[in-house]
């Protein structure tokens, strides 16, 4: 496995394992991902399987410290307190003292507060790098305005039809690491039969997935495509052994909608009804 190196020189896999919607029943897919290169696992508290994951890495015979851990903090558990409280809760469902990376899930109500509370955190050695997801370059200038650290990773929605390519461009000057949600658009069957990747994928005898994650490597941006099969699992990994030319990623680049497959950051009613779920 390959690793980025973020801005405070922690080295993060550039591929890991997201586990939104994996349940207790396929805790075995975590531990033969685990078993089987992975070293990085994104779970937040939304997606109650912080306790699963850390079974699983258990079950993997694996020791804490080989597995990179990625947990958020949800929207509604913002301002300081909360946050205290529930970084507090992940550690203990996590069986851990502390995480790799820490991110504020979504740019909800009181964000800037929660964002003091978890550099703190990070000055007191309890996380080893912090950073936000969906957040724009508007609430990132907001963080950089109010605080002595910026974010080490932005995770964003980033698929060949959304490719952030403003965004990206800010992080990229800034040395924050963009990091890609959803690299499947959510497993849109009408992204993997889009007819240009299909082509990339015969040329180089591999799966359109493996072309949307090498595309996204080439970009320099961190994956954490989610699978509960061991054939996808190991596919998802094969993606270092070639490079799209020039020209490819310019092709992929005009595959761009800008289309989002999830809500906009910046939907008031959705963060402000999001912060009333636990
Ligand atoms: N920060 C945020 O707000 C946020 C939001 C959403 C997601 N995330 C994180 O990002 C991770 C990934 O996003 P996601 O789970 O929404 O979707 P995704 O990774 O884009 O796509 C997952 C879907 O693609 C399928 N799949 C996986 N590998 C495949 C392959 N090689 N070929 C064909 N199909 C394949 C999976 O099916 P099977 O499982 O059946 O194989 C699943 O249905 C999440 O698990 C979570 O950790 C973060």
């Amino acid at each position: 496995m390959e690793d980025f190196l973020l801005s405070n020189g922690v080295s993060m896999p550039k591929i890991g394992l997201g586990v939104y919607q994996v349940k207790k029943s396929q805790e075995d897919t975590i531990i033969w991902a685990l078993q089987h290169g992975y070293r990085r696992i994104d779970t937040a508290a939304l997606y109650h399987n912080e306790a699963l994951v850390a079974d699983a890495i258990k079950k993997s015979g694996l020791k804490r410290e080989d597995v990179f851990i990625t947990t958020k903090l949800w929207n509604s558990d913002h301002g300081r307190e909360k946050t205290l409280a529930a970084f507090q809760k992940s550690l203990e469902r996590l069986d851990t003292d502390y995480v790799d990376l820490y991110l504020i899930h979504w740019p909800s109500a009181h964000y800037a507060e929660s964002w003091q509370t978890i550099t703190e955190l990070y000055h007191a050695g309890r996380i080893r790098a912090i950073g936000v997801a969906n957040f724009e370059k508007e609430h990132l200038e907001k963080l950089a305005q109010n605080s002595d650290l910026i974010p080490m990773v932005d995770q964003v929605q980033t698929n060949p039809n959304m490719q952030q390519r403003e965004l990206h461009r800010y992080l990229t000057d800034h040395h924050i690491q963009h990091e890609a949600w959803g690299p499947f658009g959510h497993g849109n069957q009408n992204l993997f039969r889009q007819k240009y990747l299909v082509g990339l994928a015969a040329k180089y005898s591999k799966t359109t997935a493996q072309i949307i994650l090498r595309w996204n490597l080439q970009r320099n941006i961190a994956v954490i495509p989610k699978s509960v099969h061991p054939d996808r699992l190991q596919q998802n990994l094969d993606v270092f052994n070639f490079a799209l030319t020039d020209q490819e990623m310019d092709g992929i680049a005009s595959l761009d909608k800008n289309s989002r497959r999830f809500v906009d950051p910046n939907n008031k009613l959705f963060l402000w009804l999001s912060s009333l779920i636990h």
